[in-house]
């Protein structure tokens, strides 16, 4: 079967997409579907390219022994819209972002889209407020729920809760 790709936007790729690409790559392997979906993330500015994870996104992670040591900052590229399946932003000026810069018609998401039972529709960035650990549950929530939506969509079998 062909690899699901999963992208994941915010705005500067070392807080909150590199924290969404570590847990959701964790959910993915503890559900035993690593070779059927794939995970990446990028930034709609270069300004941190080449750089690790925010060290409030490694602290957030390491807590919970969630391995992010292969992610490495990184720009989104023209490419990425046809090469990803699932292009997920963190809040409503990263899809504004990436609605300027994807071909028409192209479906894009935002990670709470997945958590409807949450108040929150933005992960809000830990840049600039600093709260990386609830940062870290509403990236959670989203991942747990887009895993679920993913499994229903494709006819994965999600493990039992
Ligand atoms: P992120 O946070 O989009 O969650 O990675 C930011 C990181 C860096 C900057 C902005 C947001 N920046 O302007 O450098």
């Amino acid at each position: 079967m062909r690899l699901i790709h999963v992208l994941f936007v915010c705005l500067g790729n070392i807080c909150r997409s590199p924290m969404a690409e570590a847990v959701f790559r964790h959910l993915v392997a503890e559900a035993g579907l690593s070779d059927q979906i794939a995970v990446d993330s990028a930034g709609l500015g270069g300004w941190h390219e080449g750089e690790a994870p925010h060290h409030g996104t490694q602290e957030v992670l390491r807590k919970r022994q969630i391995a992010y040591d292969t992610i490495v900052a990184r720009q989104i590229r023209k490419e990425d819209f046809a090469s990803f399946d699932y292009i997920v932003c963190m809040d409503e000026e990263n899809l504004a972002g990436l609605r300027g810069r994807a071909p028409a018609g192209k479906k894009l998401y935002r990670l709470l889209d997945f958590a409807p039972e949450l108040p929150e529709r933005n992960v809000e960035d830990p840049y600039y407020t600093g709260r990386f650990e609830h940062v870290y549950r509403l990236v959670e929530a989203g991942c747990r729920g887009l895993l679920k939506h993913l499994c229903a969509e494709h006819g994965l079998i999600y493990p039992a809760d």
